[in-house]
């Protein structure tokens, strides 16, 4: 299931054999299946392919110098043996084995082997009589009890002319394989929009209405959602959080931004999660110039806001919509008044009544409701209630599935 791959960081180690030119279309296959990759060379394997041909196809520099203070600079090689996810290293010498099962660190290549804690994968190439040389067996012998994942080789005509074993697997397999090398997460493949934050509806050019909505819930589930394998669109109003690793983010202003954000990222969503603090209303007029401090009294014509929630629950191919409601009173009786009205298959809420959770603080708790029944996520850190909810919506969409 290539999906695993989705956001997953490969170091793709080439060393020097004939099937290098094959990590060029592996490098395609990961990358059509969602994987970033970072392309390490070694000296030999730059005579048999380009770097270049490598750094066009991943979209990333290709590294090839262990002692290159520049290069050392941008990513150097602790930083890129940290950013791993995977290194897999294809075609995977009979000399890189070698080294790699004696722990020699001579170059970039190995020197990352050695300080990673990514899962290591190698695939094999070379002449049969190579493959079949009792160093060679020894070698992989050692790197198997090491946990090295051994991908290959398969058997067939060779380079050299002989027929037998030692061949580089194709990349569509190898790319499969990689994909095994990760769990499964609840969401996996599935593709996530949800909203964050405030929005801020102006009347002026230098005011608006806004709420105290921090967007720490919408971000958390974000994270959720990506640990669970997901591919996340994170629709944000203004707030003031770090963007979460490995997801898109698209940051709004006001409702009617976050409406056509969601419309458009929705279209190939299953799973829309609304936690954004949505202004109902808005100015009816925005003033050209700042308004002046005249009269005793001023009075605001507002207008209702679309309901963004209940836009995307409307859709014919519609994906499950979670909806959040803030209530300060009969909390249960207003959500569950909200999933019917909204056509919503969930609806999270939050009493923020409670001075001790919600809006601005690190921790929260949730009634969760569905149709057929509901859940009580007790109070916990954001964090937590977080997961404790990706888990509930995964089984709702297999239940219902
Ligand atoms: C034309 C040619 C083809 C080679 N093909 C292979 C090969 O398929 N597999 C292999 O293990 N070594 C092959 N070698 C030998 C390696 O390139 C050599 O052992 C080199 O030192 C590997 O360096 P590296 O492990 O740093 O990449 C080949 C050498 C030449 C000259």
């Amino acid at each position: 299931m290539l999906a695993r791959l989705t956001h997953k960081r490969i170091v793709l180690g080439v060393s020097g054999g004939i099937a290098a030119y094959k990590s060029a279309e592996l490098i395609r296959r990961l990358r059509d299946a969602g994987a970033e990759v970072q392309v390490v060379m070694t000296a030999a394997a730059q005579q048999f392919i380009t770097p270049l041909t490598l750094q066009a196809l991943s979209g990333n520099p290709v590294h090839t110098d262990l002692l290159d203070p520049s290069a050392e600079a941008a990513m150097g090689h602790i930083e890129l043996a940290r950013w791993a996810d995977l290194i897999l290293i294809a075609p995977a010498s009979a000399d890189c084995i070698a080294r790699l099962a004696q722990g020699i660190a001579n170059d970039l290549l190995t020197t990352l082997c050695l300080a990673t804690k990514a899962q290591l994968a190698i695939a094999p190439a070379m002449n049969q009589q190579m493959w079949a040389a009792p160093a060679l067996q020894a070698n992989l012998t050692v790197l198997r009890e090491r946990r090295v994942a051994v991908f290959g080789p398969a058997a067939g005509a060779q380079a050299c002319g002989d027929v037998g074993e030692g061949r580089m697997l194709e990349a569509v397999e190898l790319a499969s394989r990689c994909a095994d090398c990760f769990e499964t997460g609840v969401l996996t493949g599935q593709h996530v929009v949800i909203t964050a934050g405030p929005t801020r509806e102006a009347l002026d050019p230098v005011r608006y209405l806004s709420n105290h909505s921090s967007g720490k819930m919408g971000f958390s589930i974000a994270r959720a959602c990506v640990e669970a394998g997901a591919r996340v669109t994170l629709i944000a109003g203004p707030v003031n959080l770090p963007t979460p690793e490995r997801l898109v983010r698209v940051d709004v202003v006001s409702a009617l931004d976050m409406l056509a954000a969601a419309l458009a990222a929705s279209q190939s969503a299953d799973i829309f999660i609304a936690t954004a603090a949505v202004a109902d209303y808005r100015p009816e007029a925005v003033a050209a110039q700042k308004i002046k401090k005249s009269s005793e009294m001023l009075t605001l014509a507002l207008v209702r806001n679309p309901d963004i929630v209940a836009t995307i629950a409307a859709h014919e191919n519609k994906p499950f919509v979670v909806g959040f409601a803030a209530e300060t009173e009969k909390v249960l009786e207003h959500a569950r008044e909200k999933l019917l009205r909204k056509h919503l298959d969930m609806v999270a809420c939050n009493d923020v009544a409670r001075s001790d959770i919600g809006f601005q603080s690190d921790d929260n708790a949730l009634t969760v409701i569905w149709k057929e029944g509901s859940q009580v996520l007790e109070k916990a850190s954001k964090s937590v209630i977080a997961r404790q909810l990706v888990a509930m919506i995964a089984q709702r969409i297999k239940a219902d599935n």
